[in-house]
């Protein structure tokens, strides 16, 4: 697909014309990746952030939230539980904290890796070469980390680099890839200054770095950020401007699978808290086959606001699943066993490494 074929899809506005092309993303799904959805234990584990993203409420410059950093041993007990739901990974993500240092995480890593089969996906934010390969050393599999736009202009309008360094986000997702991780990234949609050319570049840079996990979900304005004012429809006349609404994020998303047949792509909380429950069917019915159910303690999980009104902040996670397997079955799917490697990482070349990382293979 092209630049222009992509951009003419993400400008169609007829419903009988873009039925087709949920058609083509769920048919494709379903050849590539299969009927099974993965399901991921969310842990936030902590809300400290070093950084000043003009689109993020957990930004250092917030004082309205109260920040929380979650113990070893609370982590370990989150991924038991996502253990005890059945799921295969735990996602531990965190704001820029430099206190989640080198040791820190690497004994995280390796209490869950001692005790449980469950594969590691980090998403810590920019770190150091040192730091990634010492936590792949000790077993983390996949690392996540948003390239938000392929725009650098309008990324380092809304994304300041820390203070001596230079951000160099798909500098570090390469670095991830040599290092023999998983490799996730995404972008959001309807960033206020983003255009339909920048969504098109974005999915096809998706394709070029051969990304294993993409996650995509509208930009939600937090008021308490530079950009919690805005919104996009009042930024810009223009007509080839985004918007950070529902349908433009499923186009994203379709786009994506027909692009990057192979990858994982999540249903992302953030288009579950502008859709309700039945934004994460819908995803899931045009092209994404991941969901990454909430396992943070319900005390930590109201802080962790980097948008407002997050879905999954009250939730009983057990109901959810329940909920969530229930509402799979209905619509011919089922919840993925296992660790759910993703098939685009398995056919790249010294992809055996990864396996031999994991209790279970
Ligand atoms: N709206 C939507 N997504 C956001 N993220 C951060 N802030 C917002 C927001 N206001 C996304 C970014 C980040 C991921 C963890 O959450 O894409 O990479």
């Amino acid at each position: 697909m092209t630049h222009s074929d992509l951009k003419r899809w993400l400008l169609e506005r007829n419903p009988d014309t873009l039925a087709t092309l949920w058609q083509q993303a769920d048919a494709t799904r379903r050849e590539h990746v299969g009927n099974a959805v993965h399901l991921r234990g969310l842990v936030e584990l902590s809300n400290h952030c070093r950084r000043l993203c003009a689109y993020c409420g957990l930004r250092a410059a917030n004082r309205d939230v109260p920040r929380y950093r979650m113990s070893p041993d609370e982590v370990l007990d989150a991924a038991r539980q996502a253990v005890r739901l059945g799921f295969g990974t735990v996602v531990l993500q965190a704001g820029e904290d430099m206190q989640l240092d080198c040791q820190t995480v690497a004994a995280i890593i390796r209490n869950i890796k001692t005790e449980t089969d469950l594969a590691i996906t980090l998403s810590l934010g920019e770190r150091t070469f040192d730091e990634l390969a010492a936590w792949r050393e000790v077993g983390a599999d996949r690392y996540l980390l948003r390239f938000e736009t392929s725009n650098a202009r309008l990324f380092a309008q809304i994304h300041p680099s820390a203070p001596g360094q230079i951000c160099d986000r798909i500098g570090q997702l390469k670095t991830l890839r040599d290092l023999g991780y998983e490799v996730g990234s995404g972008v959001m949609v309807g960033i206020p200054g983003q255009s339909t050319d920048d969504l098109a570049r974005d999915i096809l840079l998706f394709r070029e770095l051969d990304l294993d996990m993409i996650g995509v979900g509208p930009f939600l304005p937090h008021p308490d950020t530079p950009l919690g004012q805005a919104t996009t429809r009042s930024h810009s006349n223009d007509r080839d401007a985004t918007t950070n609404d529902a349908l433009t994020t499923f186009k994203v998303i379709a786009l994506t699978r027909l692009v990057c047949p192979n990858a994982n792509i999540p249903s992302t909380t953030a288009l579950a808290t502008l859709e309700g429950p039945g934004g994460y069917i819908t995803a899931l019915q045009r092209g994404a086959n991941v969901v990454m159910p909430n396992v943070t303690p319900v005390i930590y999980r109201q802080q962790y606001k980097i948008y407002p009104d997050k879905a999954c902040f009250y939730d009983n996670t057990e109901q959810t699943c329940a909920d969530l397997r229930a509402q799979l079955s209905a619509i011919g799917r089922h919840v993925g066993t296992g660790r759910g490697d993703s098939p685009n990482r398995a056919g790249r070349p010294g992809a055996a490494g990864i396996q031999s990382s994991g209790k279970s293979t």
